[in-house]
This record gives structure tokens, C-alpha cells and sequence, in this order.
């Protein structure tokens, strides 16, 4: 219920307030938009607490305004090696700067007699707020360390949430206590904005930049003379600012791109996750063919002969596929002469299966190319593509009580018998190679 009312009702309790007061205030009170300065009744201790405190208050608002609006590049910015330490280093010590600014600004309003006749008690609410907030931001970086880099993940889509008008406090329901009361104070000093002299944050003075310098005249000569030379001055500093404030915007613009060019170098190609997940996928899947097939490879590779076909099967017009011993494919056929004929199918050319189909000349077609290898010699037609001859497969004829009546090795002579009566019983198998058997 507090956690509710703290990280959902007073959110936009404060922005309503912040938005419709500074609305009025600029309507109704416009001349009093400004910080109301006091420099002229004290400016020793003023220089020593406001340099130190705007310095350090602007760079630590910084870096929540680019995790909060930028957090991708955020996000990708952490990611450089060091670069986490060195942010969260620099915020450290810029809040430690806007503690000391912001204590030397308090005692100034409490011990000036002329600051504090003009001081209101809504000025030190709001300083000692402000003091307050940055002293527990400063202990919530220093004990849950890095919230530089995990904000990203909790506080900045809390934010977002809100804006989205889909509020979702989980983000932040569980943090430490210091932390919700770091939150909070955050809330409650945005909702005193239009109330207080924090509405000078709308009114940053950037219109002196283009405004031409007034020019005050005097009734005395050389006063007058002073003027005109405090003027022509006046417009050369003007001008000095407005070229430095386009070499400033186009040098962050610059220092961004090369930024963004540096974290890209370091973390490397970002592809999307569903892609990379199927590509990983089918690298899986690939490799898992590639060990079944070198599996396979070796379990046939133990085998000093491997099945083809039962002879009964082959013909002499239409070879049958299988794999030999290397694995590529290879085609069995009856030869002429009654006996078997096993000749590898992977085209000498450039790899493709050759067909199965014999042609009226005894030949064998490897479509890719056009290429016609001659099943008894095994080279290939005058002109083709292929200059090699396929090669002949080294075979045995098995019997039907499991032993080798005839093998054949290619260029060698028949070994054994063929007893034309058994041969429609027998098996064809492929020979280990000599140099694997050895
Ligand atoms: S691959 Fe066979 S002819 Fe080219």
C-alpha cells in the first residue's frame, strides 16, 4: 500500500503539480522564474558553494538523464572495458563536490545577516531536501555499487512505465530502503519545483547567447565613452559564446558518433538473438550429422567387407546405388560376363553422382556436366570434363554358408571359383582397401 501510494500515486501527484505550477507560475509570476540572486549582498562564500555544487549536481544529472532517456547507448557505453568504473568513479565524486557547494550555500544562508533577510523558509527546505537527496544517492552508489549499469534494467523501465501511463512499481518494490527513499525524495522535490526558487531550472539564461547587449546610456561624457567601448566588449564576448556554444554542440555531436563507433568496435557485431539462436541451431544440427556420419564412417571402416546387394539383383542395364568404404557413392552392376562389377558413381570432374542408367555404347552419364564415363574401363568420353576415370571397387562373392567363393580386385585377376549354379545365392560385398586393412 505505501509502496504504491510512494512509487505510483506520488509520481504523478508531482509531475501534475510540476506541470500545471510551472504553467501558472510562468503565466502568473513570470518575473519570478529566476533564482533570485544574491550575489550582490554576498558573493565570497557564493562563488565557493554555487561553482562546486552546479558542477557536481549538472554532471550527476547528466548521467540519469542519458541512462533515462538514452539507455541503450547507456546500456552499450557500460559495456566498454572500464568504463563502468570510471562512471560510476566520476559520479562519486561530482555528488561529494555538490555535498561540499551545497553545505557552503546552506551555512551561507544561515550565517549571512544579508542573506538571510532575503532567504525564505521554502529556500531552506529546499536546500536541506537537496542536500539530503544527493547525500542518499551518494550512499546508495556507494553500497549497492554499479547502479549505473543496472538501473538500465530496474529504474529506467520503471520510469517508462510511468510515462506509458502503464505504471508498474515491481521495477522498484523491492529495493533497499535507501534506495525507495532516494526515489522518493526525488519525487517529492520535483512536485516543489513551481513553488520554490528550483523553478530557475526552466529558466537557464541561454537567450544571452543571441540577445543583443543593452546599451545604457549616460548624460556624462565619459561615461558615455565607457559605455560604447563596455558594449562593442559585450558583443565580442556574445559573439565568442554563440561560436563556442556551435563548436561545443557540433564537438559532443562528434564526440556521440565516435563514441558510439568505439563501443560498436569494442563489443562487435550485436546480431539479433532469435537469429543467432538458429544459426547455433543448425550449426548443432550440422554437427550432429557430421559425428552420425563419421560413425558410420567407422563402424563400416571396422568391417574388413560390407554387404552391396544379394547377387540375384544387379543387372547389366541399371546399376544399384551404395556407399563404399569412403563413403562416396558407388554403383554395382552385372557385368558381361556373369560376374559383378562395382565402380565408384562420384564424377572425377567436380563431384556429382553419376547416373545409374547404362547407355547403348556400355557408358555411364554424369548429368552435371555431360560427362560419359565407360563402365568396363571406367574413363571418360574424348572431350569431356572429366579427365579422370572413375575407379573400380574391389568385390567378393559370399555364399550362402557365409564364405568367399571369388573376389576381384580392380586390375587383378579373378581369385577363386564362380559355380554359376550357386551365384543366384550368393552376396556381393565390397573389400576393405589394402591400405586401410593394414
Ligand atoms: S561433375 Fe561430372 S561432369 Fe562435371
Amino acid at each position: 500500500m505505501m509502496d504504491a501510494f510512494l512509487f505510483v500515486g506520488l509520481p504523478y501527484l508531482s509531475l501534475l503539480l510540476f506541470v500545471v505550477g510551472c504553467i501558472w507560475r510562468a503565466r502568473r509570476e513570470k518575473f519570478t522564474l529566476s533564482a533570485r540572486s544574491s550575489q550582490f549582498l554576498e558573493d565570497r562564500q557564493l562563488l565557493f558553494g554555487s561553482t562546486p555544487w552546479h558542477i557536481g549536481i549538472g554532471v550527476v544529472l547528466l548521467g540519469h538523464i542519458m541512462a533515462g532517456f538514452l539507455p541503450k547507448v547507456w546500456s552499450s557505453l557500460l559495456t566498454v572495458p572500464g568504463a563502468l568504473l570510471v562512471v560510476e568513479s566520476v559520479g562519486v565524486a561530482c555528488s561529494l563536490l555538490a555535498i561540499v557547494g551545497l553545505s557552503v550555500l546552506l551555512v551561507r544562508r544561515l550565517t549571512s545577516g544579508k542573506v538571510q533577510a532575503v532567504t525564505t523558509p521554502a529556500d531552506l527546505v529546499v536546500v536541506g531536501l537537496l542536500l539530503a537527496q544527493v547525500v542518499v544517492g551518494l550512499l546508495s552508489a556507494v553500497h549497492y555499487r554499479y547502479g549505473a549499469a543496472w538501473s538500465t534494467g530496474t529504474v529506467v523501465p520503471y520510469f517508462w512505465s510511468l510515462v506509458k501511463l502503464e505504471p508498474d512499481m515491481t521495477y522498484v518494490s523491492g529495493f533497499p530502503p535507501l534506495f525507495k527513499l532516494h526515489l522518493t525524495l526525488a519525487w517529492v522535490i520535483i512536485l516543489l519545483v513551481p513553488f520554490t526558487r528550483l523553478i530557475h531550472l526552466l529558466a537557464l539564461p541561454l537567450q544571452y547567447l543571441w540577445r543583443s547587449p543593452i546599451l545604457v546610456l549616460w548624460n556624462n561624457a565619459r561615461r558615455r565613452r565607457e559605455a560604447v567601448v563596455a558594449v562593442a566588449r559585450a558583443e565580442t564576448r556574445r559573439e565568442f559564446l554563440k561560436g563556442a556554444a556551435g563548436v561545443a554542440g557540433a564537438g559532443g555531436l562528434l564526440a556521440l558518433g565516435v563514441m558510439e563507433k568505439g563501443v560498436n568496435y569494442f563489443r562487435g557485431p550485436q546480431p539479433d538473438p532469435e537469429v543467432e539462436a538458429a544459426l547455433l541451431s543448425k550449426k548443432l544440427q550440422r554437427l550432429q550429422q557430421t559425428a552420425e556420419e563419421r560413425e558410420l564412417e567407422l563402424e563400416r571402416q571396422r568391417n574388413e567387407m560390407i554387404l552391396v546387394a544379394r547377387y540375384s539383383e544387379l543387372t547389366e542395364n541399371k546399376g544399384k546405388y551404395f556407399i563404399d568404404y569412403a563413403m562416396a557413392p558407388a554403383l554395382a552392376f552385372k557385368d558381361k560376363d556373369g560376374l559383378p562389377l562395382l565402380i565408384s558413381a562420384k564424377c572425377t570432374h567436380l563431384g556429382c553422382t553419376v547416373g545409374s542408367e547404362v547407355d547403348s555404347q556400355g557408358r555411364i552419364l554424369c548429368p552435371c556436366h555431360v560427362s560419359y564415363f565407360d563402365l568396363r574401363t571406367g574413363r571418360p568420353n574424348e572431350g569431356a570434363p572429366a579427365k579422370a576415370p572413375l575407379r573400380h571397387i574391389h568385390w567378393a562373392l559370399v555364399d550362402s554358408t557365409g564364405k568367399v567363393v571369388a573376389r576381384k580386385a580392380p586390375g587383378k585377376p579373378l581369385e577363386g571359383t564362380v559355380d554359376p549354379a550357386t551365384l543366384a545365392q550368393c552376396s556381393v560385398y565390397i573389400v576393405k582397401p589394402r591400405s586401410n586393412a593394414a
